[in-house]
């Protein structure tokens, strides 16, 4: 399977950068690796038009109904959408997501067709209070547990220690690949005839400089990425093609 580096663009870039971004992107992009992105959610159709896969940061537990606010999974699949990142670590933190809570959101959006990117990791106090991989063990366990196996297909993991998010600290190629080899193991178990194929991306200051060597990690299938993925010369780096 191809190499898959996720662009998360969080609440950056307007319409005419996203244009703009999209056009030089594509007029380099080999398809070497695949190339997803997730812009703000009010410009994904300027994604879904490209040839690249568009995704949302984030979406309702419910299909449809009096939810003033929120963005449905089933609109957001039936107008071309293809995955929905959940559990990032900042909607964790800002607005309250437990593992929990966010299984039933991992349910209808993987029930309506999107693939999912669900996002585990630890802050910098749980690392050093070795706490890490009992936390994401947890993590995983409560977001997952009573998924309908066969959507399971369509799931994706996202190993993104907090403490490496934005701050330029980049988990080592060993620490990353020692937490998604754990990752692998509780997908195995937990789901036999899926936990082996499942894609494990590394998220947290992943780029130009250090992707390779996390890439060669034999549990990296892909990357996350946030800042880096806002320059597309960066991101085309990150697809392997500058
Ligand atoms: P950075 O690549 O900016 O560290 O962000 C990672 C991230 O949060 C991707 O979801």
């Amino acid at each position: 399977m191809k190499k898959l580096m996720v662009g998360n663009w969080k609440m950056n870039k307007n319409g005419k950068e996203c244009a703009e971004y999209l056009d030089a992107f594509l007029e380099k992009y080999s398809g070497h690796r695949e190339a997803w992105i997730a812009p703000q959610a009010l410009y994904v159709k300027l994604v879904i038009n490209s040839e690249l896969k568009a995704g949302i940061q984030n979406c309702s537990e419910h299909t449809d109904g009096a939810y003033t606010g929120e963005v449905s999974p089933r609109t957001f699949r039936e107008m071309g959408g293809h995955f929905v990142i959940l559990g990032h670590s900042e909607r964790r933190q800002h607005f309250s997501e437990t593992s929990r809570g966010l299984n039933a959101k991992i349910r209808t959006a993987l029930q309506e067709g999107l693939t999912v990117i669900y996002c585990v990791g630890e802050t910098l106090e749980q690392r050093e209070q070795g706490l890490t991989l009992s936390l994401i063990g947890d993590q995983l366990h409560q977001g997952l547990n009573d998924q309908t196996k066969a959507t399971l297909e369509n799931l994706i993991i996202a190993y993104e220690p907090v403490w490496a998010i934005g701050t330029g600290k980049t988990a080592s190629p060993a620490q990353a690949q020692e937490v998604h080899s754990f990752i692998r193991s509780i997908l195995t178990a937990k789901f036999p005839s899926f936990g082996q194929k499942t894609r494990i991306l590394y998220g947290g200051s992943v780029k130009p400089d250090n992707v390779e060597e996390l890439l060669a990690q034999k549990d990296i299938d892909g990357g996350l990425v946030g800042g880096a993925s806002l320059k597309a010369k960066d991101f085309l780096a990150l697809c392997g093609d500058m």
